[in-house]
């Protein structure tokens, strides 16, 4: 079979066959395993719905309670990690420190056995539990504090916050964070979780496999968007500026942060959730003075972009619970990146269940047969390209 067509992006272009997630852009629905996210949101756990996502069924109450019990168990890092991340710079951004972690799981669990059920349950265990550890833990080191030690009393998502702020989670807080990790958890074939197949598909290590994802992850194209959205609400700084901003983005064609999104062409339906748990975060600690600049900023590229279905994505509200709920703007990422790992996770498992290496072919556009110019008779390859620049 030969396909010629470029699509820049893959576009429209099937890139696997899927069983874990399906998305209907045009009518603003998402199912995890068939079930929509809304009822997901509703009834369950971001772990119950990460092994539903893994192992493809609702775990019964045994099966939920000894998963949740392994995850407990390794929460803990490894001493050595822990100083690996006290040499990291402070200024570095948590997403690199994140993928340097990640990776470096690979060298203390290096024993690859792609084909046993029970090593893939121990990377899974282990990527899930000590994620949000590392996230954690560079967040106290960078300002010079110790990591606190996780709390075994408490569920995934309240004790990531106790790590984070070392107080007891309000319990709606910590339900409201759940529901933010299990939102975010998956999502079809995105430019990460492709990311993740590809690298899986070569059957190196998961190590190395959640650590090309978070990479991927990182640009503000993709999960750095839900910071991108806050800087830009900060930019904007009140209502009365909005259509100043967008006006000028408009001109200058510069997308808009937090809006758009190459499947869905109506409102994203987590952004319609977020927004709702914003809402309730706001009736019990108080209104986020930048959700009314928000509210405008929907309205308006609503009213002006809707046409091309250009309408709040999941990043677009995200920010606003994350930083009522206490979360410094440079760990929204890594927070995605956390949740995400259950959905990478779960690609990495189906891939490995029919893997083929991904070896997609290109359409060559550069010369054939060219010369080879001696030294003296060459001209600078550095103007050569600076005028393909400016003028390309
Ligand atoms: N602001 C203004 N215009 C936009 C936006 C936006 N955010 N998004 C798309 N458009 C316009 C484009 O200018 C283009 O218009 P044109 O046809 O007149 O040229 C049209 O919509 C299609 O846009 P593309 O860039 O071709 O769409 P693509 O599917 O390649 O990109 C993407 C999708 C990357 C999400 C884009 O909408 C974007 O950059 N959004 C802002 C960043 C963002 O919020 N990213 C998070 C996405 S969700 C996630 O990854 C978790």
């Amino acid at each position: 079979m030969t396909f010629c067509e470029y699509r820049p992006g893959l576009e429209g272009i099937p890139a696997t066959q899927s069983s874990i997630s399906f998305v209907d852009g045009q009518n603003g629905i998402l199912e995890y395993r068939g079930i929509n996210v809304e009822e997901l949101a509703q009834h369950s756990t971001f772990l119950e719905t990460s092994y539903l996502l893994i192992w493809g069924g609702l775990p019964t109450q045994e099966e939920l309670d000894e998963f949740e019990h392994e995850i407990r168990f390794h929460r803990r890092l490894k001493y050595r990690i822990r100083d690996m991340m006290k040499c990291f710079p402070e200024s570095g951004h948590p997403m690199d420190a994140l993928q340097a972690c990640a990776a470096a799981l690979g060298l203390f669990y290096s024993r690859r056995a792609l084909d046993n059920p029970a090593y893939i349950r121990a990377a899974v265990v282990r990527l899930l539990a000590k994620i949000p550890t590392m996230v954690a833990a560079f967040q106290l080191m960078r300002k010079g504090n110790d990591p606190i030690q996780p709390r075994d009393d408490l569920d995934y998502a309240g004790n990531f916050l106790y790590m984070l702020t070392e107080q007891e989670p309000d319990p709606l807080a910590a339900r409201i964070f759940d529901i933010c990790l299990l939102l975010h958890a998956e999502h079809t074939i995105n430019a990460s979780t492709f990311s993740a197949m590809v690298t899986a598909s070569t059957l190196t290590d998961p190590y190395g496999v959640i650590a090309s994802a978070v990479g991927t992850l990182a640009g503000p194209l993709h999960g750095g968007a839900n910071e991108e959205v806050i800087f830009m609400l900060e930019e904007i700084g009140s209502v009365d500026n909005v259509e100043a901003y967008l006006d000028k983005c408009l001109q200058q064609k510069t997308k808009i942060m937090g809006f758009g999104h190459r499947v869905y062409k109506v409102k994203d339906p987590r952004a319609s959730i977020l927004q709702q748990l914003a809402e309730q975060l706001f009736e019990k600690f108080g209104r986020d003075e930048y959700y009314d600049i928000a509210l405008a900023m929907e309205q308006s590229v609503s009213e002006r972009l809707g046409h091309k279905g250009i309408y709040p994505n999941v990043d677009f509200y995200s920010g606003l619970v994350y930083r009522k709920l206490g979360i410094p703007t440079d760990l929204f990422t890594p927070v995605f990146a956390i949740a995400r790992t259950a959905g990478w996770l779960a690609h990495w498992k189906e891939q490995l269940g029919e893997n083929r290496i991904f070896r997609p072919t290109q359409i060559y556009t550069g010369p054939r047969n060219a010369p080879y110019i001696s030294v003296e008779k060459r001209q600078s390859v550095q103007d050569q390209a600076l005028i393909g620049f400016v003028t390309g």
